[in-house]
């Protein structure tokens, strides 16, 4: 497959400038970040790199970094997890607050805000250190030791994070936050601060199109099951409210987050990660989902 040549054509057809969609400004860090970004990097199984425009520019991962802190919660956690969180599309956006009232405290999935503050309680109660061995974690799967949080883009969401207090305290209501809300706050924005480029996302989401191996070492990190599981919840409530839609138009496993990047990866092909920050209705990269369909349309790869 000419990986490359569709990917060129992929830059040639989109022109971000004509789009529509707004950077994300309720957390003003990343506000600050040029609308015209545009990168795009796919990691083959065969280990084969193609890429194009800014795909080596680090940018806040957001809320894909929901996909690793799950991940990790599992290892320690494993089926005691879903008695706290279920895994049904939620079909609201990843901020609501409505179905958590109904719903006495348990988050729909946990790949929404209050799915991914109970997954953080549970980190918090099984490590020693979780902001240290969370990014141990994510620079083991990404096999690079250079990724880090980003602390202005933490403190910037903690000084305007009031959505999201609000949810972990009506969650610490109903007995489903163990942990003090303020310190589950403030590890999840740090999981959300996390910066990769579009390069260290394909790279680290390889784990999930390699069934739980890591691309370089082989070393099986998460069973074939986990990863199944973490890949149906990536096709089924990754996009939130547009999960359906991006099923849709892309039809691959995927996370999204409201730094602009989107990943998806095709099992035992490749990984594959876009940005570009200016934002749709439902908190998605606009350019990120034309690309991603234009991909699986040219190279006839969806899992459907
Ligand atoms: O909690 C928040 O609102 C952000 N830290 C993450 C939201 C996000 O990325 C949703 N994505 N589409």
């Amino acid at each position: 497959m000419d990986y490359q040549g569709i990917l060129d054509q992929i830059k040639n057809k989109i022109d971000c400038r004509q789009l529509s969609g707004e950077v994300a400004t309720y957390i003003p860090e990343l506000a600050k970040v040029s609308p015209d970004k545009f990168g795009m990097h796919l990691c083959s199984t065969s280990g084969d790199d193609f890429f194009f425009g800014d795909s080596n520019e680090g940018f806040s991962v957001q809320s894909i970094s929901k996909v690793l802190s799950l991940s990790l919660a599992l290892l320690y956690e494993d089926d005691k997890l879903w008695e706290r969180v279920d895994v049904e599309p939620s079909g609201d956006p990843f901020n609501s607050l409505v179905q958590l009232e109904y719903e006495n405290g348990i988050p729909r999935n946990p790949l929404i805000n209050s799915g991914a503050l109970v997954v953080c309680d549970t980190l918090i109660s099984n490590l020693k250190d979780p902001k240290k061995e969370y990014l141990e974690f994510v620079i083991k799967v990404a096999g690079n030791p250079h990724i880090s949080y980003n602390e202005k883009v933490a403190e910037s969401e903690k000084a305007n994070g009031f959505n999201n207090a609000a949810m972990v305290n009506l969650m610490k209501s109903y007995g489903n936050i163990h942990n003090d809300v303020d310190t589950v706050l403030d590890f999840y924005f740090h999981t959300c601060s996390v910066s990769m480029s579009c390069k260290e996302l394909a790279n680290t989401f390889m784990i999930y199109a390699n069934h739980g191996c890591l691309q370089e070492t082989g070393e099986q990190v998460l069973s074939v099951k986990r990863t199944k599981r973490i890949n149906a919840l990536m096709q089924t409530c990754g996009f939130y409210d547009e999960a359906g839609e991006f099923s849709f138009r892309v039809g691959l496993p995927g996370k999204s987050g409201v730094g602009g990047g989107i990943v998806a990866i095709y099992p035992n092909m490749y990984s594959v990660a876009v940005w570009s920050p200016k934002l749709n209705a439902k908190g998605n990269s606009t350019a990120g989902m034309l690309a991603l369909e234009f991909l699986t349309d040219m190279t006839g790869s969806s899992i459907f």
